[in-house]
């Protein structure tokens, strides 16, 4: 008996998610926040919320500098005035600066938000663009928990208003180069999915140094990294997350070292900790956070090993899709080299790759691919980079939502739902772990 609610549970979930049954390269574009619409007679305005080095870079400076021609930046608000100024004379940007952010929406009208504060924050700004007739762009990940997801699904459904979720691991090469083979069937349906990621001892550290550090503000890095690797999953197989179980620990930072200090700056033990890291060497990094500190007291060289550390440094997930896929995925954050593992194990054969994002030996490629075919050959080949700004995926994402929102042959466009269903499969992980038992998606938000 209770076997049949679930699946009947499961149905009604699954009723609503068409798109994914059929597979989302094959779909047309059905829903309207796939296509950016321009503003054919006037420039877009856009306004901009959280001008950290997110914000200020690939958000700020780089859409004033290349988009010009098509948008204008008409507003800029943070909480922080000293960070925002520094940032906009490095934005060289126009734009007046507020620290109330209905204010900037009433004096500056813009068409879009922009939103890349700290994540927790997202959903605030997301919501309250809509409710005053803004489309938004935001980035990663859309929410950091069920019920601030569900405010923005609901406010979406209820303002009309575009939501894009800024998903650039879509635009990556090896990423599209996965999707293509997986699209062109040569190695069958797909059964089941090997999925390691490793950040390494600098990148992965970076998040213990800082607010990501704390699950309150970032929902751990389930939420706030494999966002992406889950949005990955999902697009890759053209499937949506059913059942998630998980296991998390703390391993290497926050209580697990036997010393500690505030910060890398002032720290006594710089001379021995092997993850001393000096922001007095980044001049941006020096004007954007240390000579902002006096007014919000973010400490950006944080040390790694503060106790009040609560998120996870050692992940495992497992995940069960609509379509019966399973996948094993791990994450580990003090890797000596950054990248990753997949395998696609399909009823013809099974492709691998494996990708360098960092690490001590030299490579020419950004990633090997490896396909082999049941009872036949195995073959290889490698992919170069794609540029600069994450392997060039950046420019190709804001290419289509501000130049080129043409046709999208690999659905690459990602809106709310994507957005949502990437940070559910995360939040059902991280109440996995929390809890002890394994989590259903709809036991978390109504799509
Ligand atoms: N897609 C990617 O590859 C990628 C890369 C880096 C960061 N990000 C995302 O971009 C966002 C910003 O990251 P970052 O590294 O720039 O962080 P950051 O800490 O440098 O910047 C966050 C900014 O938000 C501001 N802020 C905090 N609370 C606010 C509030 N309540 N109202 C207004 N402003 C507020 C802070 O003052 C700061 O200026 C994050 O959501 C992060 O996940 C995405």
């Amino acid at each position: 008996m209770a076997k049949k609610k679930n699946e009947i549970s499961r149905r009604k979930f699954l009723s609503s998610s068409a798109g994914a049954v059929l597979g989302i390269a094959t779909l047309p574009l059905l829903k309207n926040e796939y296509l950016w619409s321009q503003t054919p007679s006037r420039k877009l305005k856009v306004a901009l919320v959280g001008t950290g080095v997110r914000g200020c870079s690939t958000w700020g400076k780089t859409l004033i500098d290349n988009y010009s021609d098509v948008l204008e930046m008409v507003g800029l608000c943070d909480i922080n005035l000293k960070r925002m100024e520094y940032a906009k004379t490095y934005m060289e940007a126009k734009s007046p600066t507020f620290i109330d952010f209905e204010q900037m929406i009433r004096e500056t009208h813009p068409d879009t938000v922009i939103v890349t504060t700290t994540d927790c924050f997202h959903a605030k700004y997301i919501c309250l663009a809509m409710k005053l007739g803004c489309d938004v762009i935001t980035e990663k990940p859309l929410a950091t928990d069920e019920k601030l997801c569900q405010d923005i699904i609901d406010t979406k459904k209820r303002t009309g208003k575009k939501l894009i979720v800024t998903f650039n691991y879509r635009y990556n090469p090896e990423a599209v180069k996965i999707k293509e083979i997986l699209m062109s069937r040569e190695i069958g349906d797909i059964t089941s999915v090997d999925f390691n990621y490793y950040l390494d001892i600098y990148h992965g550290a970076s998040y213990f140094r800082r607010w990501h550090g704390l699950k309150q503000f970032s929902g751990s890095l389930l939420v706030h990294k494999a966002t992406h690797h889950f949005d990955l999953m999902n697009w890759w197989l053209s499937a949506e997350p059913v059942e998630v179980n998980a296991y998390g620990a703390l391993r290497k930072y926050g209580y697990n070292s036997p010393f500690r200090g505030d910060r890398c700056m002032t720290c006594l033990n710089k001379n021995s900790c092997e993850f001393f890291w000096d922001i007095t060497k980044n001049e941006h990094y020096m004007n954007l956070y240390v000579k902002a500190e006096s007014e919000d007291g973010y400490i950006r060289d944080s040390c790694v090993f503060r106790k009040k550390i609560n998120i996870w440094d050692t992940m495992n997930v497992q995940v069960q899709y609509h379509n019966r896929v399973t996948m094993s995925y791990s994450l580990n954050a003090f890797m000596p080299y950054e990248g990753y593992f997949v395998g696609f194990n399909g009823t013809k054969g099974r492709l691998d790759a494996r990708v360098y994002h960092n690490q001590p030996w030299e490579t020419q490629n950004l990633a090997d691919f490896r396909i082999t075919h049941n009872f036949k050959t195995s073959k290889t080949f490698g992919i170069r980079s794609g540029g600069s700004g994450h392997w060039g995926a950046d420019q190709k994402m804001q290419d289509r939502i501000f130049r080129k929102p043409g046709p999208d042959p690999l659905g690459q466009a990602a809106g709310s739902r994507e957005g949502a269903l990437s940070i559910l499969t995360g939040i059902a992980a991280r109440r996995s772990i929390e809890q002890k038992r394994p989590f259903k998606i709809e036991e978390l938000v109504k799509i």
